[in-house]
């Protein structure tokens, strides 16, 4: 809902719980006004009339206030816009108009400036409680404007004491590690440089001052952004705090913009909950399910891929080998992972060439595509367009396509070069093989990977190389989506060396993604446990692999604790089947069965975190209509100290919930006041319990 004051200068977003303000000032200053509970109009027209306090000549009035600063004038918190002309530096602009426009049913508000023929609009939609902003700047005339800085949003929180940040941060096998520290006076920068988003940091970070699980005031903001990019959070000299984010990491030059040439952020979304972490992370997953992930009401299959059980070394026979034992224990789609094209037998050679590999698959991919189709799953192939070895085709033949500076080393990493997918040649060759691919052979689902950064990020020829940071990621966009309505039928999941690309803007073009290198069940839950503030379950790919796993850590594991770890998410299995006993598979059918039953409580259900992997007992919740499941899984048994009962969440008190694994009717009141007893002991157990509401 959007309300506006009579004057056309104050703004009211409103959504189920929560509002958003601003208001324009004589002076075309924009403050925020508001960003938490509900309020009406007229409580946004109080703030509005509260005058702006005095400082003045050492701190700015408008400095915690404005809703979008700019580079220029009585400002000295970081710009989220920085414009230079060349007449100027900085942006001094004009009201020129409002108008609103309803796209999916939702409320857009746009407040458009002009400063000397460029003009900035800025964007704001509520969606659910999260409201989400970007800023568009046009150049409507000048001979060239630079755009140095261009963030997508700066969001302001209430004046508060004792502010905390939150935020998921990692490296390679180890993504998404959830860490809450006091914010300090300054500003605290995360973000990539590296061409992607990174296995670094979630372009996600969470404020409260005494939040816990389920209770408690959380702003949180996230990045639909799949290139480099900054969130910067400052704690400002007063109580105030600001977060602006948005595309690239650094000031130097992000796009030049010719004359009647534009720009548009992504998008920065926020929310405000006061249900705790736990409120803000289910009103994410509500948001993404109904406005970012394609058909997100449907239901993932539970997959195979071959990456962990045959790496580079694979034949069509060997892929069918295990098509069939999958196709045995439950699984539904079959995906070939690398080592399938040109000449790829390892990570030396063949990246760029998208044909099959004539001595492994002499017949193209048609024949074990219809053989996964004749057992009843679905196929699927990996493949990795935006890179090229040296040792290619296409490198021989294209070596300009590559990102690199003239006269410099190419910086090989996993043997490889990135492609310069700004360029409109690379991006057309890249739509014909994958074109083709799809076309020639019954193709289900691509895993599209991304195995390095950006290190030589330049265009040689091109007037404004640094475009290629930002046309880089449209490209890729515009591929998937090219791709997406040519083949609707098709699948698309978002790896890069495992959590390297999970962000709002690639989940917009994709159906899951690859959540870790990492599929240790135990390491995994640390993992899963951090993704989960944001990210909804149904795209959490995670696999059961071998144990003991010589890939990885040499963790050994039971099958059950390996199932109910990857049961949390989207469930695939990644083992070399063709090892796993009888026994092992008739166990595996049993657990993908169970999943099958459980997954549309998991994949669509409201989450609630009962514990934390903290090296006990912990466990996850998935409430869905009448149905609950729980997860669970012990680390570790402290003699004398059995695991505690967990307390349920969600539940309606009065009413009573039949435990399908125990036979036990429990009372709703019972189970979220003294808790369920899980049975666990000993190390690495785990188990899934599935409770329904019987009256
Ligand atoms: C990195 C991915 O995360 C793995 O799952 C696998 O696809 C390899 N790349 C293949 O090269």
């Amino acid at each position: 809902m959007l309300d506006i004051a009579e004057d056309g200068r104050t703004w009211l977003l409103t959504g189920p719980t929560s509002s958003y303000a601003l208001h324009l000032t004589g002076a075309d200053e924009l403050l925020h006004l508001h960003w938490g509970p509900r309020i009406a109009l007229a409580d946004a027209e109080a703030l509005a009339r509260d005058p702006l306090p005095g400082y003045w000549p050492f701190e700015s009035p408008l400095d915690g206030r404005e809703e979008y600063p700019v580079e220029g004038g009585p400002r000295f918190v970081r710009p989220a816009l920085s414009v230079r002309t060349e007449e100027r530096r900085g942006t001094e602009w004009r009201f020129v108009s409002y108008d609103t426009g309803r796209e999916g049913g939702d409320d857009e508000l746009r407040l458009r400036f002009d400063d000397d023929g460029i003009a900035i609009t800025l964007h704001h939609r509520m969606r659910g409680d999260v409201v989400e902003r970007w800023v568009s700047v046009d150049n409507g005339g000048h001979a060239r404007v630079e755009l140095l800085r261009a963030d997508a949003a700066t969001w302001t929180l209430p004046d508060r004491e004792g502010w905390r940040l939150s935020q998921l941060h990692g490296r390679w096998a180890a993504e998404s590690r959830l860490t809450t520290v006091p914010l300090t006076y300054g500003e605290k920068v995360i973000g990539s440089r590296r061409g992607h988003t990174g296995h670094q940091h979630l372009p996600w970070v969470a404020l409260d001052t005494d939040a816990a699980e389920e209770r408690g005031e959380v702003y949180a903001c996230a990045l639909g952004w799949s290139g480099s990019w900054r969130i910067a959070v400052a704690q400002l000299p007063d109580a105030r705090v600001q977060i602006t984010g948005g595309a690239g990491y650094d000031d130097s030059g992000l796009l030049l913009l010719q004359p009647g040439e534009s720009y548009t952020t992504p998008v920065f979304a926020g929310l405000w909950s006061d249900g705790g972490f736990g409120g803000a992370s289910r009103a994410w997953h509500a948001y993404q399910r109904a406005y970012v992930v394609p058909d997100a009401e449907r239901d993932r299959p539970v997959l195979f891929n071959s990456w962990e059980a045959t790496n580079f070394d694979i034949s069509e026979e060997q892929q069918l080998a295990l098509a069939r034992r999958a196709a045995a224990i439950g699984v539904e789609l079959f995906v070939v992972d690398d080592g399938w094209f040109g000449a790829r037998t390892a990570d030396r050679a063949g990246l760029g060439d998208w044909t099959p590999n004539p001595d492994r698959f002499p017949h193209g991919l048609k024949p074990l595509a219809d053989q996964v189709h004749g057992l009843g799953m679905r196929f699927g192939i990996w493949v990795e367009p935006e890179m090229v070895n040296p040792d290619s085709d296409l490198y021989r033949a294209h070596p300009d396509w590559v990102q690199y500076q003239p006269g410099r080393r190419r910086t090989e990493l996993r043997n490889q070069l990135v492609l310069n997918l700004a360029r409109e040649d690379v991006r057309e060759y890249l739509w014909e093989q994958l074109d083709t691919l799809l076309s020639g052979a019954p193709v289900d689902y691509v895993k599209w990977d991304f195995n390095r950064c950006f290190t030589d990020a330049g265009w040689p020829g091109e007037p404004y190389p640094q475009r290629l940071w930002v046309d880089h990621v449209r490209g890729l966009y515009a591929l998937l989506d090219r791709l997406r309505a040519a083949h609707p039928g098709v699948a698309f999941e978002s790896c890069s060396g495992g959590g390297g690309r999970i962000d709002l803007g690639v989940l917009s073009r994709t159906d899951q993604v690859w959540t870790s290198d990492n599929t240790d069940p135990l390491d995994r839950l640390a993992i899963q446990h951090g993704f989960s503030q944001l990210h909804p379950a149904r795209v959490m790919a995670a696999w059961v692999t071998d144990s003991p796993n010589t890939q990885l850590n040499g963790r050994v594991s039971s099958l059950r604790f390996r199932f109910v770890s990857a049961m949390a998410g989207v469930l695939g299995v990644g083992g070399d089947l063709t090892e796993w006993s009888d026994e092992d598979l008739a166990e595996a059918r049993r657990w993908v069965d169970l999943y099958k039953e459980i997954r549309p409580v998991v994949q669509h259900g409201e989450l609630y975190r009962l514990r934390p992997p903290a090296g006990g007992l912990s466990a996850v919740q998935y409430v869905r209509g009448a149905q609950t499941v729980v997860l669970a899984w012990l680390q570790a048994q402290r003699y004398g100290e059995p695991a505690p009962a967990l307390r349920l969440r969600g539940l309606d008190p009065a009413a009573s919930y039949a435990c399908r694994e125990t036979g036990q009717v429990h009372r709703g009141a019972v189970l979220l006041h003294h808790g369920l007893r899980t049975g666990l002991t000993g190390d690495l157990d785990a188990t899934v319990l599935r409770l329904q509401r019987v009256g």
